[in-house]
């Protein structure tokens, strides 16, 4: 095993003292919960795998900033401090904050469904992407690569888009009836695999072909750009900053949950390369939903931590430590022969569920098993990346059934050491050795959108 480190960039200035449970604790607890981690409180959680989502520790240049909010309700000094950091790394026009990745997605997609029958195409929709399509009245198409579905086998850039596939659907659908073409870099539901800049360009190149705007969902964008320096050729002496903005070039949108690759807490972004018609039109919409254009849900010292946090997460020592942790769970777990998707991504590593627990059917959601049972083992919650959260097919209502059945161990920026992720590769692997005796879930209670945040659930009893 592999067990040389990269050191952290940083040393730990505060700590946040967190809880162990026993395990009969936890058999209480997770009942409770409905057999969904999403409704356990965090005190009872050990280590929190959950999401990077707003989950990472801020740098006392953030906490600084902090105190310079200016809370004005319309032209906030703090927002042109972070209008201007996003412009700088974008090379955009129009920069529109949001509450988060959901809030810009609410405002934004609607505008470009212009008729009924519209289709949005990405190499994956994330969860709230696909929903806030579906809202607007539209419905997502996934166009992955078949490499991302073989999960042992190395491929440097799993989260790519099928360019012919694209074309084709493209042309079985007509170009008027797609919305936009989704790139989410890092591809989240894939594994936080990367999309390689040559990709990128094939997809910009057809997207002006047929006159189809390209939307960047960038919540990792910095992640992407990291491994496209380490993997591809021609980006090796480039910096993260220089090979982020070629991604941008290739691209007319871009959306961002800043809770992610921004290093903050809260927020998201509308950033808008040149189009002053959908400019104006956002600018409009996100009164109503988010708030004034100036503000747009977050509060002024969110604007100033963002901007700090947007420029720290392109620094080249943070990106390595951090891609590194990710790796070394994904090692350990792999040398204990635990089926997980090959190679890690950026910010998590995914189980791969199908092989974990063959016997569970995936209406009977394999992956949230596993989760539940790692959480019995051990106070670690992840979170289940399968059937259970794609959910319903939004016209036959059938259960769809997940192309992968994923445990997702998310791994918060600049939280936890080397000896936390072995704790969590110690239950992985301990739950890896009872994968026989594991059970599948039926409905308690199904919402009817995102069932997967607020569902509760019961084990199905043997017969
Ligand atoms: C790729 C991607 N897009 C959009 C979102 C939604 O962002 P938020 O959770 O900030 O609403 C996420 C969140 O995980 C994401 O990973």
């Amino acid at each position: 095993m592999d067990n040389n480190y990269v050191a952290p960039p940083y040393r730990i200035k505060m700590v946040e003292p967190i809880r162990m449970t026993t395990r009969d604790e936890r058999e209480t607890l997770l009942k409770q919960a409905g057999y969904n981690p999403f409704s356990l409180r965090s005190e009872d959680v050990y280590i929190d795998l959950l999401t990077d989502s707003g989950t990472g520790a801020m740098s006392h240049f953030q906490w600084a900033a902090l105190m310079q909010g200016d809370e004005a309700y319309a032209g906030s000094r703090s927002f042109y401090k972070l209008e201007k950091v996003v412009k700088d790394i974008t090379g955009y026009a129009y920069v529109i904050p949001a509450h988060q990745g959901r809030g810009a997605e609410q405002v934004l997609l609607p505008r470009l469904v212009k008729h009924e029958h519209m289709i949005f195409i990405s190499n994956m929709h994330f969860d709230t992407t696909r929903a806030h399509v579906e809202i607007a009245g539209a419905r997502a198409v996934d166009c992955n690569i078949d490499a991302v579905l073989d999960t042992e086998t190395y491929h440097p850039f799993k989260g790519n888009f099928d360019a012919e596939r694209l074309v084709n659907i493209i042309k079985e659908r007509g170009a008027e009836n797609i919305a936009g073409i989704i790139m989410t870099i890092t591809n989240n539901s894939a594994g936080g695999q990367p999309v390689s800049m040559a990709n990128m360009r094939a997809v910009h190149a057809i997207a002006r072909k047929y006159g189809i705007p390209v939307l960047i969902d960038g919540a990792r964008y910095a992640e992407n750009a990291y491994f496209v320096k380490q993997r591809e050729d021609g980006y090796q002496h480039k910096t993260i900053r220089e090979i982020a903005r070629e991604a941008f070039d290739l691209a007319d949108i871009f959306l961002m949950s800043s809770k992610k690759d921004g290093l903050s807490n809260i927020g998201g972004l509308i950033v808008i390369r040149d189009d002053t018609h959908l400019y104006n039109e956002c600018r409009t919409h996100i009164v109503p939903m988010e708030g004034f254009p100036t503000y747009g849900g977050l509060a002024g010292r969110d604007m100033e931590v963002l901007a700090v946090g947007l420029q720290e997460a392109l620094e080249e020592d943070y990106l390595r430590h951090r891609l590194d942790q990710v790796r070394y769970l994904g090692d350990r777990l792999r040398d204990a022969g635990v089926p997980i998707q090959y190679p890690t991504g950026g910010h998590a590593v995914f189980v791969d569920c199908k092989k974990f627990v063959p016997h569970i059917p995936f209406d009977q959601f394999p992956a949230q098993a596993v989760v539940n049972q790692v959480y019995l083992e051990s106070g670690v919650r992840g979170v289940e990346i399968g059937s259970f959260l794609l959910g319903r097919d939004p016209d036959s209502h059938q259960n769809l059934e997940a192309p992968l059945e994923l445990m997702r161990l998310t791994i918060p920026r600049r939280t936890y050491t080397y000896r936390h992720l072995d704790v969590v590769a110690d239950a992985v692997i301990a739950t890896y050795q009872q994968r026989n005796d594991l059970i599948g879930l039926e409905f308690e209670y199904e919402p009817p959108v995102l069932r997967h945040f607020t569902a509760r659930l019961r084990p199905i009893k043997k017969v």
